[in-house]
């Protein structure tokens, strides 16, 4: 369900992928243990928008397919000759509102193309993702260049495109055997235009062998953090998650565990999540007193949506008093656990800042983090 709306996904793999030259549809080939198929599937199936998730395939490729499925609720449709012919054949399953057509080959496809390709379905009942051209292109005909296109005005196709469902049934119908580079093409020629949705660069088709090794490519992203929380009498000294023993403790809405709060900041901030401030607003009673480590339970299965996980974790605690030589490894080891990564993966440094400032005069503690997340 969209936005109130039924919606389906078809994904077209009924292809060979010939000029991949895999010796097998290029979909289907495992690349760091994972197909692209499952990839270009794994990004719709995290949105939970589809009530209804069709995959074309071929009649060769049908056992194997149904084998990555696992227990997914996904229905598997024979497809044709063509794409055109194979999307036809999913169309007869569609039974919602609305429906986006997708290239099982495009596993770089976001959420964010996802989104928009489906608000621009809502407001004009159409969509094709696609992107401005970068050069200008021209016509050729045998060796000799016939006429300038220019670049302001030329796009260049990609998937999902969407439709409302009966429109773009109705399209395909009228189209008989006729073959059509894609489903904008189906729609223009029966049922009217087609408008334009976000495309990205990155959501390239794998089409050539070396396309198969985008497959292996991930992405690695950076955030920095930092938190300042003042030190008064009667409250605990919270720090990873820790409780070290001192005569004073950092005042906060929360716990004020100023050394997680900055490494919460640093992971929202490497995929451009906000902060702290937005998710845990200390406004908010529910976060009175607030087990800081829980919070960044949370922030972790936020980065786990966008397809991330913690890759390594720098952070200085600046603290004039107490000492935190001995507390170091503990602290390490907790925030490891919490973080699923091995201790080797966690630095902390503590300083203390030669008796100068705020810091100096044991008012307060600041911590500054950065956090280095990995694609999954
Ligand atoms: N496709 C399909 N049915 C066909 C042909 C293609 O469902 N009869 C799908 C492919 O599986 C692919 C998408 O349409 O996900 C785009 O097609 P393309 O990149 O051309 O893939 P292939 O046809 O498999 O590759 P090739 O043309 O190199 O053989
Ligand atoms: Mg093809």
């Amino acid at each position: 369900m969209y936005k109130g709306r039924t919606t389906s996904l078809i994904i077209a793999a009924a292809g060979k992928g010939e000029r991949a030259k895999q010796n097998k549809n290029k979909l289907l080939v495992p690349v760091l243990g994972k197909t692209c198929l499952e990839r270009t599937l794994s990004v719709f199936c995290n949105t939970n928008f589809f009530d209804q998730i069709i995959i074309v395939c071929s009649k060769d490729d049908k056992k194997e397919i149904s084998a990555l499925l696992n227990d997914k609720d996904v229905t598997l449709v024979l497809g044709g000759d063509t794409r055109t012919q194979s999307v036809k054949n999913a169309l007869k399953k569609v039974d919602t509102e609305l429906v986006l057509i997708h290239d099982g080959a495009r596993p770089f496809v976001s959420k964010e193309i996802i989104t928009d390709c489906l608000d621009t379905t809502i407001k004009y009942g159409s969509a094709i993702t696609a992107i401005a051209s970068r050069d200008t292109m021209f016509e050729v005909k045998d060796g000799v260049v016939t006429d300038y296109l220019g670049k302001d005005k030329l796009y260049s196709v990609q998937t999902p495109q969407g439709f409302n469902s009966a429109n773009i049934k109705r399209a395909y119908a009228c189209a008989g055997e006729e073959t059509f580079n894609d489903d904008g093409e189906v729609y223009k020629k029966f049922i009217g235009d087609v408008y334009l949705s976000k495309g990205d660069e990155k959501n390239i088709k794998i089409t050539y062998p070396e396309d198969m090794l985008k497959l292996g490519n991930k992405e690695v992203k950076i955030g920095c953090g930092f938190d300042c929380h003042k030190l008064v009498e009667n409250r605990k000294l919270v720090l990873g998650g820790i409780e070290i023993e001192h005569t004073k403790g950092l005042l906060g809405h929360s716990d004020a565990d100023v050394l997680t709060h900055a490494i919460m900041d640093a992971i929202l901030s490497a995929l451009s999540l906000r902060d702290i401030g937005y998710h845990f607003p200390d406004a908010d009673q529910k976060y009175k007193d607030a087990d800081s480590i829980k919070l960044l339970e949370h922030v972790l299965t936020l980065i786990k949506e966008k397809g991330y996980k913690v890759g390594n974790i720098s952070a200085v605690i600046m603290a004039e008093k107490p000492k935190l030589k001995n507390h170091i490894p503990t602290i390490t080891q907790n925030l490891a656990n919490v973080l699923d990564v091995t201790v080797d993966c966690v630095g902390i440094t503590a300083t203390t800042l030669e008796g100068l400032g705020f810091v100096g005069r044991e008012e307060g503690i600041c911590v500054q983090a950065t956090a280095l997340l990995k694609e999954i």
